[in-house]
């Protein structure tokens, strides 16, 4: 079945002038991008975005590094695109990430990982409507 999930390619991605490397992954998969917008999110939209991790003690790091440069925000579709991404960019930890994965090939930190990915329906809609109204 084919779905939409929301991906960022996270500030130290685009640092490391890795936007294109990333992207050709996705598209080498067979995912189409849907949407694609570069910008840096201001702490309204990372409080918002991680939600989740607000109360947790990494999350005052976090919202530095995810506010702290331009990032690109990208809507891929395609069949089970939620989990198929989530596999892609592989486990939190880029020490721990499995190689062959985005983060197992090429992070080496549990907070600049590269990418982020909806972790669930519920939460593919959610960052959808965050991050792409209307869309
Ligand atoms: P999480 O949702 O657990 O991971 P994922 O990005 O794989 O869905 O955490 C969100 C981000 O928070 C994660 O990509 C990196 C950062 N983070 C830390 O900096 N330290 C931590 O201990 C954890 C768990 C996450
Ligand atoms: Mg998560």
């Amino acid at each position: 079945m084919s779905e939409r999930t929301l991906v960022l390619i996270k500030p130290d991605a685009v640092r490391r002038g890795l936007i294109g490397q990333i992207l050709a992954r996705y598209e080498r998969k067979g995912l189409s991008i849907v949407a694609m917008d570069q910008r840096t999110i201001d702490p309204t939209l990372s409080d918002a975005h991680y939600a989740e991790h607000v109360e947790k003690p990494f999350y005052p790091a976090l919202r530095e590094f995810v506010t702290g440069g331009p990032l690109v925000a990208l809507v891929l579709e395609g069949d089970q695109a939620i989990d198929v991404v989530r596999a892609m960019n592989g486990a939190t930890d880029g020490r721990k990430a499995a190689p062959g994965t985005i983060r197992g090939d090429l992070a080496l930190s549990n907070s600049e990982n590269l990418v982020h990915a909806s972790d669930s329906a519920d939460a593919a809609k959610r960052e959808l409507d965050l991050w792409f109204p209307g869309l």
